[in-house]
Formats: C-alpha cells, structure tokens, sequence
C-alpha cells in the first residue's frame, strides 16, 4: 500500500484570481499552493487536467517533472471565450510514490469578440466643457458658476427583456462612456462601484462581467442603468477639466442567459430602451462632489412594472473603440469606518472626524424637514487652530456632497453614488438636528486587492508608519495607481514606480497592474517616449502639442517613464510573473532606444560649443539634455514663501538623474532581456551601460564627488553603480557627512528616497540607516507619524515644526516606500529568487527594535518570520512555504546555526552576537 501523500493543494488561482467570471486572457496560468505538516516539501511532478464545461478534457499534461506552481502554463492554445472551464490538479513530493489528491477550480473566459449589443445614447444635455488649460490656472482656481448651474443629472435607463425561462446562468457585460451602476428587476447587479473604471478610453473600453443569475426570472424583466460623467467626461486630473474622452454619455450591455436545457438568449442595450434624467441625483462629479435631492426618489424605477410615461426614447450609435475584458478587480466599498467624534470646532462648526485618512465617501443617517439641504465637505486636516480646512486647492476641485432630505419621520439614510474624496474630516452644515458621530461612516473605496502582509514590531511608532503606508496604498489604489486622492488622482508613472516594491508587498497587485501597464502601452508615444501621467489626458497631451502646460514642457521624464522598465521588472520578482516582462519588452526597448537617441541633445549650458572632442563624444551618450523633474520635492531645495522654488530640484538635478535612470534602465534591462532568452540584445544593452558609466563618471564625478551637494544625487550614484569601485568609499563617506551636516536627517527627493537607507545598509553603515529611519525631527517619516499622521504626506512638512498646515496632499504613496525597506531588512523577507520561490532572511538584529514580526502572503503560501532580540541573543522563528527554500542571513557580527538553509515548515534559530557594534 503506499503511503498517502503527505500534502493536499489549495489556494488554486487562475491568472492570480480566484474562479473569476470574464478571464482577461484566453492563455491563463494556474497556481496552486501546497500545504503540509511535514517539514521541507518540494513537488517533483503535477499534472493538470483542464475540461470544458461539459466536462471534455482539453488538456491532460501527464505526469509532468518540475517543481512548478506559480503561474504554470500548461495550455498551447486559446481557449474559447465567454466560456466556462474547470481544470484539476494534483502533485508528487519528494520521493513519494502516490500523488496528492486532486484539487478542482473554475473560471471563465471573458468575451473577447463582437458584441451583439448596440450603443445607446439617451436624450441629454453635454458635459459643459470647463476646468483649466494650464498648471497655473488649475492652481489659482477660477471663477465658474455654481455646480448646480453647469451640471447636468445621471441619466438613467431602463430596458424591458423577456426570459423563457428561470435561467441557469445570466452574465451581464457591460461598459459605458461615463460611469454606471446596474440594477436587475430593482437589485444591484453586483457590488462593484464606478464600473468600468479609468484606462485611455479612446483606445480601449472595459467591460465588466456580472453574475445576475439569481436576480433573473422567467418572463419579463428589467435590466435599468444610472449613468454618470465619471472620467470620461467629468472632471478630472491636474487642470479638473471636463469631457475630456467626450460630452455625451453612452451605455452598451450585452446580456447572455443559458437555460437548464442548454439553449441560450442573448439581450443587449438596443432602441427599446427609455431614459429619464429626473431622478435624486441632480450632478455628480468625481472631483466636485454630487448633490442628491431624496425628494425626488422614484422608488421602483428599476423594476419591471414601474410607469415609463415622460421617459425618453434613446439613439443607437456607432461606437468603433474596441471593446476589451476588464482586467483584475473593481472598485469595491473594501473597508466602512465609524466616525470617532463629532468636533465642534473654535470657528463653531461642526466637522465629523473618522480618525483615518481615506479616499471614499460618507454615508449618513439623518432625520429632518423636507427640502432641509445638508452641505457635506471633505479635508485631509485641520488647521493650525482646530478648525476646518480645505487643504485641496484647484479649479473644480470641490470635495462637497450635497443631500435633500425627503422628510421621512423614521429617518434616511444616503451615500453618494458616482462620486469620491480623498478626507478625513467632514465639515457639516445645514443639518437639521444635533450632528452625531452615531450617523457616520466613512466608506472606503478602492479597487479590491488581497491584501497581502503583516508588520508588527515592539515599536508602536513604526507599526503606525507601516499603518500610514497601507492607508496610503489603499487610498491610491484606486481605477490606476494615483498621486494622491484628491487633487489630481493621476496615474503618475514616477509616483507607481518609486511605491511598486512596497505596493507589491502589501497586496497582490499583479492583475491591477497589468491592467495600467496595458493602457501605458496604449498612451505610448509614437517615439517610444512614456508618458509621465497614465491614463494621460487628452487636454495635457493638447498642451503639450501647444507647449502650454506650465509643466514646462516635461512629457517624458527620468524616474517617471523609467516605470516601463521597473514596474514590470519589480512584478516579476516579486509574484514570478513572467509573462508580464514579455508583453512590456516591446516598450521598455523602445524607451530606452528614445533615450539613446535624445542623447544626441546637449544640456542647454553646454550649447554654446567649446567642448573637447572626447567631451563631445561623452555627453553624446548621456541623455540629460531635456528638462525632467529631477530629484523631485528635494525638501532643501523648496522654500515654502516661493512657490516657483518647486522647480530647483529638476534644475540642480535633472542634468545628473537624467542618465542615472538611463543607466538603471539598462541595467535592469540586461536581466530581463535574459529572461526572456534575448542574450545578443543583453549583451548589447550591458555594453551600452558600461560606455554611459564611463561617460557619466568622467563628466559628473571627481573622486567620489559631485559639484552639487545633494544627498540624492549620491544616494543614486551608489545604488545604481555609477561611483567607480576606487571612489565608492569616498561618495559613501560624503553622503554620510551630508546627513551629519544636515542634523541627522534626509534630504532625499522623490527618486533617491527608495534607495536611501539600502544604500547606507549595503556600505555596512546600517547605523545611520536605523538614525535616518528612526529620526522624529522633519523631515522624516516619524515626524509625521508624531505629528498624528494617518497616512503619508505629499511633503514632510506639510504640517510644518511651527504647526502650519499646508494646502496640499496628505495622502501621498510616494515617500510611503520606506515600508518595502522595513519588510526587507527589519523583518527581513527578501525574494531571493522570483516569486520567493527562495527567499532570504535578514533580520534587523542591529536595529533599535527587539522584536518584530511579519509575514507576506507570497504565491507560495505565507513567508513569516518572528524574531526577538533580547541582548546579545535572538531567537528567529521562520515559517516557510512549502515548495519554497529560505536562507538566513544574519547582519555582520552575529552567528547563528551551522544549517542555515532550510525548506518548507517552521523553524527556531537561536543567535548570539559575538562583535560588539560599533560607530
Ligand atoms: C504630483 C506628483 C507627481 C509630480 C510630478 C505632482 O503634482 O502630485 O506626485 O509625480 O507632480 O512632478
């Protein structure tokens, strides 16, 4: 009899997701995990078996020899759509005769090919066209008329269909120009929020899947719509301009019912349909904020038998933009969070505080007269003085909700639909009674990842930072990867590229990521150069082909385009994805074939000729003659009375970050390139890295020194090699005496922050790291978290150390990168190897911390490690997936157990500090 197989599968993924209903691709990989009591497991064989719905085998791959779980690709052909499937699983371990149980899992594909619905316009007024055309603009704000006057209602929509039976599968797909909720005989047809989110809707439209099987009956049904602006023709981005995709609002669903015999209908939006723009929602706006008048609630709308009398007829019309699967998970309510105090402010007001800055909405309970009009406002902070702030600046950048009660006696309850904001407070007025922190919550939206990673140490200040990071990265993950929440909530490249290694550790953002990355190729210009905002809007690429954007004239930059190349790269590492290296190859090639070509431009001070031909000849291979934002928000080059100061850092730092970035392209690009079996173009990006680094250090660096003395600048230089091997002993010591001269403290910009504290860990100075990390006085990070931080802050000072309160973002992932660093070298949990299918343990045993303990949700299972320090001991406790090795690295002067590197299962490690530290 042989033995049973000592581990059983579970956590089966496909393409990361969980039985997903509209697969994004007709190739999907399948992981799965295993799991078991028994100590270093390893598969040595699976075999998968995929079948059809009708359970047709499709693929049986054998016993296959490989260790593989993660991502496998067993399918040689496309799949068809709009399909479901199950595939099956099972595995051998070690030298183990008899496989695992099978494990089972479904999914379906998405529908990929043409529609049978057609696009439906309703009767309706266009999106006034306004907001600013320029940065300064934006910022100075305007003169517009009030919302109410210059927005028009969500209109809504409603379709009769007639089922000849009680169906056994209903999937509704739909998508829109707008935004849109969808109801089924007066049900929400799911739980998703601002479908089908933001991409370049002029190349591409998702479509979002809904299973409404159990919402359908035989006979008549109705199938309604309210369609909204959204960010197809609301305001959006950094002028808050509107319609820029479009001014007229469309909608194009497709429904397929099957039945229990196997026949099928299939609806789709056509001219039956019948439109009404008189219901509550009077305007609603992304940015500006909706105003809800509950007099006018029609209840029953959305069913069948409701009155149509005075609905108008809508238009079909020819949409030809492609029509593609949403790819990974919508936008969701992923967290609801009770008030914690109502603040009778010193000014008198009354301004509800949730304790927690978040990107959402509130929703309240209220009883009252009706026709009582409630004003709702949203900020991130109070002033100096207690009182309410309105710290988002900016033309049609309002965050004010508006709510007309009906007057039920028992009471109402409301929260908006198509709008969102990025708050902690919320200043009330017009209430009709005493306001009550009992009738508030604060709805969190976000797209909705699973979230991945634990971080918990002796330290309550640093457990808060990680807190703020998490908030900041919930907050930010929302339609595309934004700046901040509420003033822009643009898909800055610079920004997703310096947080992905944290994004990454936090949640599974592969699928998310994906998705953006498919709109970046979309928005790539035609010369290869990637733009420094995805989606990117049409009226700043408009300003750009005017050159009128006030952004002085940036449209690719270094740091910010360079995310093609890093974003793809960090999502390999971490979730073993290759295949996402293979779809951005194209662009990442192109990027850095743009950068080569533009190297040819000299910096505007070398112009006026007199340079040697060698210098010549170097510069030629340098790309920094075109502005960028240099080492961004580099806090010694901002002076808070002179706003044009925001510009210092690109221009004592753009010359210098321009080719750093153009060599760390490259360089990640040798790897990658080797991944995917492209080794002559390796070898040649390797070469070009190698003949930049020559020019760079013979024209920028004396001896391991730089003429500007901007920690930055040297902080990039070692992190990507730019300091020859003789002189990085002297620029480590120099970026040592800069944080010495300035009081222990950064002075690092947006693209030399990620890199900072490894830099100082990898020279062996882990000393000032810890001081850095663990510095309180501004900037830092504890500083915020001191001065009641929630979340991380566009600008360290953004609460000043005189308690004034900036006008700007207080939810900015940026800076938040920091996290990435306390899971790799306090907790220690490094990917040794893509998807940690090795990892490495390096405990901050040096560190001010004597405990910590922390896990990440790796595709393996879960990677933990508790470890306590007490003295010159420490005990490491390590729980490794199976299918995984880990190896444990102790800090220079500790030793530990001879085995160092183990397999799957837990393990204590006792260590013993044999050097006292010095320094
Ligand atoms: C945004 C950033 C962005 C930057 C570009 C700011 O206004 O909020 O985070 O990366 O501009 O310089």
């Amino acid at each position: 009899m042989p033995r049973p197989s000592p581990v059983v599968l579970q956590h089966l993924r496909t393409e990361n997701a969980c039985a997903p209903i509209a697969l994004w691709t007709r190739r999907p990989r399948f992981s799965w995990q295993l799991v078991s009591s028994a100590k270093d497991v390893h598969q040595r064989a699976y075999q998968v078996l995929v079948r059809d719905r009708s359970g047709a085998l499709i693929i049986d791959t054998g016993r296959v020899e490989s260790s593989e779980s993660v991502l496998v690709e067993v399918l040689s052909h496309d799949l068809a759509e709009a399909q479901e499937f199950g595939w099956q699983v099972r595995v051998w371990v070690g030298d183990d005769t008899s496989a695992s149980e099978w494990a089972h899992a479904r999914f379906e594909t998405a529908l990929f090919g043409e529609w049978d619905a057609h696009w439906i316009e309703p009767e309706q007024e266009p999106v006034v066209v306004d907001g600013a055309t320029s940065i300064l603009e934006a910022i100075r704000g305007g003169d517009l008329p009030a919302p109410g006057e210059r927005l028009h209602p969500p209109l809504r929509i409603r379709q009769r269909i007639e089922l000849t039976g009680q169906p056994a599968r209903a999937r509704l797909r739909a998508t829109a120009h707008g935004v849109y909720s969808a109801e089924v005989n007066g049900r929400p047809a799911s739980q998703d929020v601002l479908a089908p989110g933001y991409q370049s809707y002029q190349h591409s439209l998702a479509v979002h899947t809904h299973d409404i099987t159990d919402l359908l009956g035989a006979g008549p049904n109705l199938v309604a719509f309210t369609l909204a602006d959204g960010w197809y023709a609301g305001r959006i981005s950094i002028f808050g301009r509107s319609a820029q995709y479009g001014d007229r609002l469309r909608l194009a669903w497709q429904l397929e019912v099957e039945y229990p015999d196997g026949s099928r209908q299939v609806f789709g939006s056509d001219r039956t349909a019948r439109s009404s723009t008189q219901g509550p929602i009077r305007y609603s706006d992304l940015f500006i904020g909706e105003h809800h008048d509950a007099r006018r609630i029609e209840n029953g709308w959305s069913r069948i038998d409701f009155d149509e009398t005075g609905w108008s007829p809508v238009r079909t019309v020819d949409v030809q933009t492609p029509l593609v699967p949403f790819i990974g998970e919508p936008i969701r309510r992923v967290r609801q969070i009770p008030a914690v105090e109502v603040i009778t402010t010193p000014a008198g007001e009354s301004v509800v505080d949730f304790g927690q800055v978040i990107a959402g909405r509130v929703r309240m309970r209220v009883t009252g007269a009706a026709g009582t009009t409630i004003t709702l406002e949203h900020g991130e902070v109070l002033d100096a003085d207690g009182n309410y702030l309105n710290n988002i600046s900016g033309m049609n950048k309002d965050q004010c909700d508006q709510y007309t009660l009906a007057g039920h006696p028992a009471g109402e309850t409301w929260e908006p639909e198509f709008t969102l904001h990025g708050f902690r407070y919320c200043r009330i007025t017009g209430h009709p009674g005493p306001v009550l922190a009992e009738d508030f919550v604060g709805v969190v939206l976000a797209n909705d990842l699973t979230e991945t990673s634990g971080w918990h140490s002796d330290d309550a200040r640093m457990n808060r930072l990680h807190q703020n990071v998490v908030w900041s990265q919930r907050g930010n993950f929302l339609a595309v990867p934004t700046d901040c929440p509420q003033r822009e909530r643009a898909g800055w490249t610079g920004d997703a590229q310096i947080f992905m290694p944290t994004a990454a550790t936090n949640a599974d953002v592969t699928a998310f990521m994906s998705r953006w990355l498919t709109n970046l190729r979309e928005d790539l210009r035609p010369d290869g150069g990637v733009p420094i905002i995805v989606p990117l809007p049409p009226a700043l690429q408009a300003g750009f082909d005017a050159g009128a954007t006030g952004l002085d004239g940036i449209e690719v930059a270094a740091g910010w385009s360079d995310a093609i190349v890093i974003i793809p790269h960090v999502l390999y590492r971490r979730f073993g994805d290759r295949r996402v290296l293979q779809e951005n190859y194209p662009a990442m090639v192109a990027w850095v074939d743009k950068q080569r070509r533009d190297a040819a431009i000299l910096p505007e001070r070398l112009r006026a000729g007199g340079l040697s031909q060698e210098q010549e000849r170097r510069q030629s291979l340098l790309w920094n003659g075109v502005l960028n934002f240099g080492d961004w928000l580099t806090p010694s080059t901002m002076d808070a009375a002179d706003p044009s100061s925001i510009m210092a850092a690109p221009l004592r730092t753009g010359e210098l970050v321009g080719p750093m970035f153009q060599v760390h392209a490259l360089d990640l690009l040798v790897g990658i390139a080797r991944v995917l079996g492209e080794h002559t173009e390796a070898d040649d990006f390797a070469e070009r890295a190698a003949s930049i680094r020559a020019a760079f250090a013979a024209e920028y660096l004396d001896r391991g020194h730089f003429e500007e003395s901007l920690q930055g600048l040297y902080v990039l230089a070692l992190a990507f090699d730019l300091v020859p091997e003789q002189d990085r002993a002297a620029a480590t010591g120099r970026l040592i005496q800069l944080v010495r001269e300035n009081g222990n403290r950064l002075d690092t910009g947006f693209l030399s922050v990620p890199y900072l504290l490894d830099v100082l860990v990898d020279a062996g100075r882990a000393d000032v790291a810890y001081q850095l990390a663990w510095q309180d006085r501004c900037p830092s990070w504890l500083y915020e978290v001191d001065r009641g931080a929630t979340t991380i802050w566009e600008a360290w000072d953004a609460i000043a150390p005189d308690g004034t309160v900036g006008v700007m973002s207080f939810n900015h992932y940026a800076f938040g990168c920091i996290d990435d660093w306390l899971f790799r070298r306090l907790a220690g949990l490094v990917e040794a190897e893509p998807g940690f299918r090795r990892s490495l343990v390096t405990p901050g045993l040096d560190s001010p911390l004597r405990r910590v303990e922390a896990h990440l949700d790796t595709p393996y299972g879960r990677l933990g490690v508790d470890w306590h320090r007490d003295g010159d001991r420490a005990r490491i406790q390590l729980s490794v997936p199976a299918n995984t090795t880990s190896e444990l690295a102790l800090p220079p002067g500790w030793t530990g157990p001879a085995q160092r590197v183990v397999g799957s299962g837990s393990w204590t490690f006792v260590a013993t500090r044999s050097v006292p530290t010095e320094h």
